[in-house]
């Protein structure tokens, strides 16, 4: 019996196969290498000693999608492929709607036709939307998430719901969380942004090495402790971890189920900055620029259910991140 991870060369997914294989499951994985390397496979092997076997096809391609079926026992999957970039859905809304929502209705059909039941997706906290108070709790009616990127998360997360009313014996563990960073141990995987990193941390790793000259902190007149945004940082491990513990929890058929990943609290960017050059006995070279539209001050959710009833809670700190993400920086960024 195998686990199905599409998207699984990606930067969670590729941690998230890691911890699979470490648990004895069996892993095929599923990518068209939008937003990731081949190289990815090489290092899942040299951490855990098996190599997954792989599938190079576009989730959305139902005839590859039905052979992967045929050729593999799946019987869970765990569902990360998609465009994720926030920036670029804005302008580009109708390749995100079509690539992210086609592709999940693809894959259900085919786990419809084969029987499959037990589906774990990679949702956001994003769509808990701006009207929300935070933290978050997973029984908020959700918001309306600005970008076009959480909107395929929200219709996502609906269409599940429905597939589940009407499909009882389909089970679902939605899981919602915010800003994944750090990278295995190893340094052999990590986040690997093509081109200029949209997100914090793969931008303070690169002004690091030097590859970028300097970091620009987006605003510091947000009414925060200091002034910078605040934000749920997760190490990906234990959001790899977490995947794994609402897998198990599909095997109590437990129909349509929503889980917050989180550490439960915020940290500013300046925060993150100061961690990362004290852990890692350096100084960052940053500037205080004007604030990036879109930007909230400050969000984080509350991740107590998930310890009730995943017995799973975050074990490693930012400070953990910034060292592993450096680790990976370091040594296998960008090649
Ligand atoms: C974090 C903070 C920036 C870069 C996004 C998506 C969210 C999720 C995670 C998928 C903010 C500041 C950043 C820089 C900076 N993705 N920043 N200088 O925007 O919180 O969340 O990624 O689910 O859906 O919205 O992440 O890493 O871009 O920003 O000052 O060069 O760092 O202003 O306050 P964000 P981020």
């Amino acid at each position: 019996m195998s686990v199905l991870v599409t998207g699984g060369t990606g930067y969670i997914g590729s941690h998230t196969v890691v911890e699979l294989i470490n648990a004895g499951y069996e892993v095929v994985i599923v990518d068209n290498y939008i937003n990731s390397k081949p190289e990815v496979l090489d290092a899942i092997q040299t951490i855990t000693g098996k190599k997954p076997r792989f599938y190079n096809l576009d989730v959305i391609d139902k005839v590859g999608l039905k052979k992967v079926f045929q050729e593999n026992k799946i019987d869970q999957v765990i569902h990360f492929a998609g465009l994720k970039a926030v920036g670029e859905s804005v302008s580009k809304p109708l390749e995100y709607y079509r690539n992210n929502i086609d592709s999940t209705l693809s894959l259900l059909e085919v786990m419809k036709e084969f029987s499959v039941k037990n589906l774990v997706f990679s949702s956001s906290a994003t769509v808990y939307g701006e009207e929300n108070d935070f933290p978050y709790v997973e029984t908020m009616r959700l918001g309306t998430p600005t970008s076009p990127y959480g909107k395929t998360k929200l219709f996502i997360e609906m269409i599940l719901k429905d597939v589940n009313h009407a499909n009882p014996e389909l089970n679902v563990a939605v899981l919602r969380y915010f800003n994944p960073i750090g990278a295995h141990p190893s340094g052999l995987i990590g986040e690997d942004p093509q081109g200029l990193p949209n997100n914090l941390m793969p931008y303070i790793t690169r002004v690091a090495a030097g590859k970028l000259d300097t970091l620009h902190v987006f605003g510091n007149d947000y009414p925060t402790q200091d002034g910078t945004c605040e934000r749920d940082y997760i190490h990906v491990v234990d959001l790899a971890l977490g995947h794994l513990a609402a897998l198990k929890k599909l095997e109590s058929h437990p129909g349509f189920v929503v889980y917050n990943l989180g550490t439960g609290k915020g940290i500013s960017v300046l925060e993150l900055i100061h961690d990362f050059e004290d852990v890692n006995h350096l100084k960052l070279n940053y500037v205080i620029d004007k604030r990036r539209p879109g930007d909230l001050p400050a969000y984080w959710a509350d991740a107590s259910k998930a310890k009730r009833e995943l017995n799973w809670e975050t074990k490693l700190t930012a400070k953990d991140a910034c060292r592993d993400s450096w680790n990976w920086e370091k040594h296998n960024s960008g090649k």
